[in-house]
């Protein structure tokens, strides 16, 4: 048994801190290598590499934690290497391999165990894996270096005493072009949806619902989760996008099949268009940090949609617990979801 951190695990917030060992792997003439864990924190590179001028990054994030019987998990990582896989060509970067993705955060939540938070505190072992052009550009093309990495950083729990409803504005702004990268996770998509939730900060609201960028009629995303809708009768629906510009969370595809397959809900998965929203009796944002986050108010320029800031709907609720009874290990992992590192 590791000695953990002397840390006070109930107040961390989401802040980075190095710990111990980071993993990484270059790549260079044709091929990645056998990848290593590393004290070293910090990177140092070319002026001229491919990630300073034309944004070849790509990242993914998820996390490590501590179970109520003492071991140490992470959630279908599997599913964020074959995401990472699938961004990293997107933008012509040599994918990195799906079971060394899994394999390296094995390592690398292994060699921190005295960073992953012990069960009870809430907090996590957040896990940030991304991949950089570290090869020299100057005209506009793919970089023929590269270096896959994995940071790991111990953070607080989302809520700290309770799940609450937050309230979004309908942003003006897109956060993904049709058809361009809003589906794979890249660096560049973040740069370009910081102005729009700076903006949506400074008037209080938590976050931006970004409808789709063709037509303005649909709604898409937030800057950091994906969607969910309550109707009337209890059907859970899930908006899909026509211009492919929304990220495949892991935790929305996660749900849909609790839903189905843990409490017998109708899913609906399809386009939704903003004019119904008013329809349905609750929302929420799903993604790995917050699970479901409940959205209590959506205000646009001429309407507002109220579901409640008082309390967390029921299905919501009944959501957010039984994926979250999985993750602990006190619901019964039907899929084989949880991944165990130790
Ligand atoms: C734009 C965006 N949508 C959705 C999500 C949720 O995805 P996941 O459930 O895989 O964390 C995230 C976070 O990763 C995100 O950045």
């Amino acid at each position: 048994m590791v000695e953990k951190k002397d840390i006070d695990w109930g107040s961390l917030s989401f802040a980075y801190q190095h710990t111990d060992y980071s993993y990484v792997s270059n790549y260079k003439d044709g091929a990645w290598d056998e990848g290593t864990l590393t004290p070293d924190h910090t990177i140092v590179m070319s002026e001229c590499a491919g990630l300073m001028h034309y944004c070849q990054e790509v990242f993914e994030g998820l996390k490590a934690y501590t179970t109520e019987d003492g071991r140490i998990v992470c959630f279908r990582p599997d599913q964020n290497a074959a995401r990472m896989y699938d961004s990293a060509k997107r933008i012509c970067m040599p994918p990195f391999p799906k079971d060394r993705f899994v394999d390296a955060v094995e390592q690398v939540v292994k060699a921190n165990e005295a960073w992953v938070p012990p069960f009870g505190t809430g907090a996590t072992l957040y896990i940030r894996p991304f991949m950089i052009a570290t090869g020299d550009v100057i005209g506009v093309k793919p970089a023929d270096e590269y270096q896959f990495r994995i940071l790991v950083t111990p953070v607080g729990a989302y809520y700290k005493g309770g799940v609450r409803p937050v309230k979004l504005q309908v942003s003006k702004f897109d956060r993904a072009a049709p058809h361009g990268t809003g589906n794979i996770k890249a660096g560049l998509n973040y740069a370009m949806s910081l102005y729009p939730s700076v903006e949506a900060h400074s008037k209080g609201y938590a976050d931006n619902m970004f409808l789709d960028p063709q037509t303005r009629t649909y709604v898409e995303e937030s800057g950091g989760a994906n969607f969910l809708f309550v109707k009337k009768d209890g059907t859970l629906v899930v908006p899909q996008s026509h211009t492919d510009s929304i990220l495949p969370s892991i935790t929305r595809r996660s749900l849909v099949d609790v839903a189905e397959n843990y409490l017998g809900l109708t899913v609906e998965q399809r386009p939704v268009r903003f004019d119904e929203i008013d329809q349905f009796t609750e929302c929420g944002m799903c993604g790995t940090a917050a699970v479901i986050s409940p959205v209590g108010e959506v205000d646009s320029d001429d309407k507002k949609i109220i579901y409640g800031m008082e309390e967390v709907g029921p299905v919501m609720k009944k959501l957010r617990e039984t994926l979250t009874g999985i993750q602990s290990g006190e619901i019964e992992d039907k899929f084989g979801w949880v991944h165990e590192i130790a």
